[in-house]
């Protein structure tokens, strides 16, 4: 393990002796020194330079070594401090340590001892820095890959985010809002952890108000609101921003240490998150892991957005197939609609999730959507169907197929819509998959298709009549029809939450 050349080591003692001993020892070693003879010179120039050690003498006059510890602490949380003392007490030295000190040296000291006791400091130090940093990237990969696996639903993304941020600065409790809408500039509350009812109801109404957001547009560093980020005197707590804007707030006047973190992509403000610890402080290395988890939400939240409007702009799009569709063949208007509806029924009935639903839904939506090329001469025949035209109408999967294979972004919907014709049987087209290649999607599609189809007047027949429905799906059930599909959707016919034809 090597000591780096630029430690700095502050030696303060006000006998010159010791001073000049401490400095005989270390000098020619990779260390640069300053020596002061007592405890307020020494904390001047803690607040000008930086250092990496100090070595402090106990009893002086003016300022204790101990005192002078807890200042060199306040401005530098890093620095590792050494005492030296002639009062070779046990309770001085627990003093010390309970201070912040690394070691103690009891005078009269040898040389070894002081070589050794700076040595073994740094080497520790080091070690224990290189542990954090090692902890801080694990911590931090981990969390980027989550948040990138989450993009798609940005629900996740907020509770990864959140979640993460927690975890990497020990927060008892954090909040994530984000701006609504950019155009109106206003702010929702998305997500919060271990915030009681009443204090979400609190921050929930604060961050509404036109105040709260023109201040929260207005940042773009981290800005500290507790009662704890007041007291900070260190470098880095004086770099970070502090306001008494929302001081006066409620929320913001219990015992807490608060930091709101700007989530924000080129400048422009996305949300924050505000975290608070009780009772403590939040050290500039935890703001410094908030600060680079914002930058990965704001990417996470403008892409999940950005995201969000390209499945719309398709969505759009097969909504402008689908009245092409309606107004070539009058019988599939409404059809999709039913079929979307009843899917979304025994997708429910069966327990599937909300993004399965969507999905779900999706598929029904745009299931025929193939019958754009089938001609219209074919798809609007009067009387049976002949084995050709029946062939033609059997394309409409292949071409549903065809028209959503280059929507990468629609790879699940693409394969129900080429398979809502498959049989548990293998008698179904266009591949004749058997049961166990049938997901739940193409299996409910399927039922629904075919339910919806006998319910309802066709160009060449009249509906059927709710018993014949159910009868032929009872009959051909675990051949044509999916066996768990048929059970859910005659139980939600019973329940009458699924109307089937009365005559
Ligand atoms: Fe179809």
């Amino acid at each position: 393990m090597r000591t780096t050349y630029q430690n700095k080591i502050l030696i303060v003692d006000n006998e010159s002796g010791i001073r000049d001993l401490v400095v005989d020892v270390l000098e020619g070693s990779p260390y640069r020194l300053e020596t002061y003879e007592d405890g307020l010179q020494a904390v001047e120039a803690l607040k000008k330079n930086h250092y990496d050690m100090l070595i402090t003498d106990v009893k002086m006059p003016g300022m204790d070594g101990l005192e002078l510890i807890e200042k060199a602490k306040k401005i530098n949380p890093d620095i590792l401090a050494i005492v030296m003392t002639g009062f070779a007490t046990l309770d001085t030295a627990r003093m010390a340590i309970r201070k912040g000190a690394c070691d103690y040296l009891l005078k009269p000291f040898n040389i070894v001892e002081i070589e050794l006791s700076v040595k073994n400091a740094f080497i520790r130090k080091e070690l224990n820095d290189e542990n954090n940093r090692l902890r801080d990237l694990t911590g931090l990969f981990s969390v980027s890959k989550a948040i990138n696996s989450s993009i798609a639903n940005s629900a996740d993304i907020y509770e990864t985010i959140l979640r993460a941020s927690m975890e990497q600065t020990f927060a008892a409790s954090g909040s994530l809002v984000i701006i609504k809408d950019e155009s109106s500039e206003e702010f929702e509350f998305v997500k919060s952890a271990q915030l009681s009812k009443k204090e979400v109801r609190e921050f929930n109404q604060l961050v509404k108000t036109k105040k709260f957001a023109s201040f929260a547009l207005s940042q773009s560093d981290p800005v500290f609101m507790g009662c704890y980020g007041d007291q900070g005197e260190g470098p880095s707590r004086a770099a970070i921003k502090k306001t008494s804007e929302f001081r006066s707030e409620a929320y913001f006047k219990k015992k807490f240490d608060y930091v709101f973190i700007p989530i924000k992509v080129n400048r422009k403000i996305l949300g924050f998150f505000l975290m608070n610890k009780k009772d403590d402080s939040f050290h500039p290395s935890e703001i410094q892991v908030l600060t680079i988890l914002s930058n990965q939400a704001a990417v996470a939240i403008e892409n999940s957005r950005l995201l969000k409007q390209l499945r719309q702009a398709y969505l759009n799009m097969f909504q402008s197939l689908i009245v092409v569709l309606e107004a070539k063949d009058p019988y599939t208007s409404g059809h999709t609609e039913r079929v979307t509806a009843l899917s979304l029924k025994i997708g429910s009935a069966m327990g599937l999730e909300k993004k399965d639903l969507d999905v779900l839904s999706t598929a029904a939506r745009v299931h025929d959507i193939g019958k754009v090329g089938i001609s219209e001469l074919v798809l609007n025949k009067i009387g049976k169907l002949s084995l050709e035209e029946r062939k033609i109408i059997e394309e409409h999967p292949v071409i549903g197929d065809q028209i959503l294979r280059p929507i990468k972004h629609f790879e699940q919907v693409r394969k129900i819509v080429r398979h809502h014709h498959e049989q548990p049987d293998g008698k179904g087209y266009p591949d004749g998959l058997t049961a166990k290649d049938l997901s739940v999607f193409m299996n409910i599609v399927h039922v629904a298709d075919a339910f919806d189809a006998m319910n309802s007047d066709r160009s060449y027949r009249k509906s059927l009549s709710g018993k014949k429905i159910l009868n032929e799906l009872l009959k051909y059930k675990g051949s044509q029809f999916d066996v768990r599909v048929v059970n859910v959707l005659m139980d939600l016919v019973k329940k009458g939450d699924i109307k089937a034809n009365k005559n």
